[in-house]
């Protein structure tokens, strides 16, 4: 039996997929809601092929509560903030997550984290956990680190197809952990120990960070240059060994904008690309919506409750609004003291916008100038429903000369 802590958007497929393959699945999570919902055979979340698997799981051996069962594996999907002030990890969320299953866990059993967590996090703040219980109790508890690097919106596809890294401190360890894995995932598995492990994640997600930075900068070059970064890129992307990532109005979710911080807040002297791409990053929003003024002053739209933001999640076709661009956006335009932008989300059926508005034809009705923040299929497909208004695509995937473009 497989006993998965947390049943967020990490814990839940990956608890679905296990129970899929085979195994005995034990999903816990402390939000009572949550488990109330998955026990009424309901998902918490959308996200493309979850219905299906959530179907195909549920005819196998799954079960939900809201506390760890006795088990001898236990995967923590835990969420890792970091703190606003510091920028270092916040582990308290896997270290509590941890300490619930202590009691439960048998003897020789293993805890995986899953969860972020900044390079040695493990050693500091959950190997002395589990040592001093297992010291107090006569008990072996084996850790191991595998972090996830699936993409919501593609998480099924991802889940089965990505190949996964599994650091663990002995070879007995990572083969009882990658015999798990291996039930459902096709990937290569990577074997290493912890701290590597840790780093791989940690790392793996600055890259995208410090690359989209750069592609961000190249848009605000362009627009002081007149120039189209969008064809800029095209034609560089040409040359065999460059690949410019597209620019965008900011990066959301939970591990782009989270992750590089833990490598800052622990090596604050030796991190200057990566701190310098995270503000380049988090400057988008304001860039954007000083774009949004200039093109409202040039087509004459006074009032801006007349201009919607299209999209509110932090990427397309998912329902996930974390950190996203739109919701910077809002938050900046607050400040204006403006009549608040209009906002419409396909994928968000939920009020957490003031202006917010939720059928699309509502939407287009209530606006004359609509800014494209997030490329959804509902929009992509349908351009022309945008054909009457003034245009700002952020995400260069509206067709037309008249587009304003980032
Ligand atoms: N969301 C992503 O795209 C993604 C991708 C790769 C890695 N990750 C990493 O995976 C981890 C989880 O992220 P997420 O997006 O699933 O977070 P989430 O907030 O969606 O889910 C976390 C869940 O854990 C539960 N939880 C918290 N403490 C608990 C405890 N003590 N016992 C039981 N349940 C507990 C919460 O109630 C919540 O349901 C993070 O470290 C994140 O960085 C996320």
């Amino acid at each position: 039996m497989i006993n998965v802590i947390g049943l967020g958007y990490i814990g839940l497929p990956t608890a679905l997929m296990l129970a899929k393959a085979g195994n005995k699945v034990y999903g816990t999570d402390i939000k009572e809601s949550t488990v109330k919902k998955l026990q009424e055979r309901k998902l918490t979340f959308e996200e493309k092929g979850m219905d299906e698997l959530f179907k195909e799981a549920l005819d196998k051996d799954i079960h939900f509560g809201v506390k760890p069962i006795e088990t001898d594996m236990y995967i923590i999907t835990a969420p890792t903030p970091y703190d606003k002030y510091t920028k270092k990890l916040d582990c308290s969320y896997v270290v509590k997550a941890v300490e619930s299953v202590l009691d439960y866990a048998l003897e020789d059993s293993i805890i995986v984290v899953e969860s972020t967590v900044s390079p040695g996090a493990i050693d500091k703040y959950i190997r002395p956990v589990v040592e001093s219980y297992c010291s107090e109790n006569k008990k072996t508890i084996h850790l191991c680190h595998a972090p996830e690097r699936i993409i919501p919106g593609n998480m099924v596809y991802e889940l089965i197809n990505n190949s996964r890294t599994i650091g663990a401190d002995n070879e007995k360890v990572a083969k009882k952990v990658s015999d798990v894995y291996k039930t459902f995932c096709k990937g290569e598995i990577n074997f290493t120990n912890i701290p590597t492990a840790e780093m791989t994640k940690v790392i793996e997600n600055t890259f995208r960070d410090v690359n989209i930075a750069f592609a961000n900068e190249l848009a605000k070059i362009c627009k002081q240059g007149g120039l189209d970064v969008n064809e800029v890129i095209r034609i560089a992307n040409k040359h065999p060994r460059v690949n410019i990532l597209k620019p965008g109005p900011g990066i959301g979710g939970h591990c782009i904008p989270v992750d590089p911080w833990f490598l800052v807040g622990d090596y604050p002297l030796t991190t200057e690309l990566i701190y310098k791409a995270r503000q380049i990053n988090d400057s988008m929003p304001n860039f954007v919506l000083n774009e949004v003024y200039e093109i409202m002053q040039k087509e004459g739209i006074k009032d801006s409750s007349r201009v919607g933001l299209y999209g509110l999640t932090y990427k397309e076709n998912i329902d996930d609004i974390r950190e996203s661009p739109t919701l910077q956006i809002l938050e900046l335009q607050k400040r204006h003291l403006g009549n608040p932008l209009k906002t419409y989300d396909p994928w968000v059926k939920e009020k957490i916008t003031e202006n917010q508005v939720f059928d699309i034809h509502e939407f287009l009705d209530s606006v004359d100038m609509v800014v494209v923040l997030v490329a959804h299929d509902e929009i992509v497909k349908h351009q022309e429903l945008l054909k009457d208004k003034v245009v700002y695509d952020t995400r260069n995937v509206i067709e037309g000369d008249k587009v304003y473009r980032l």
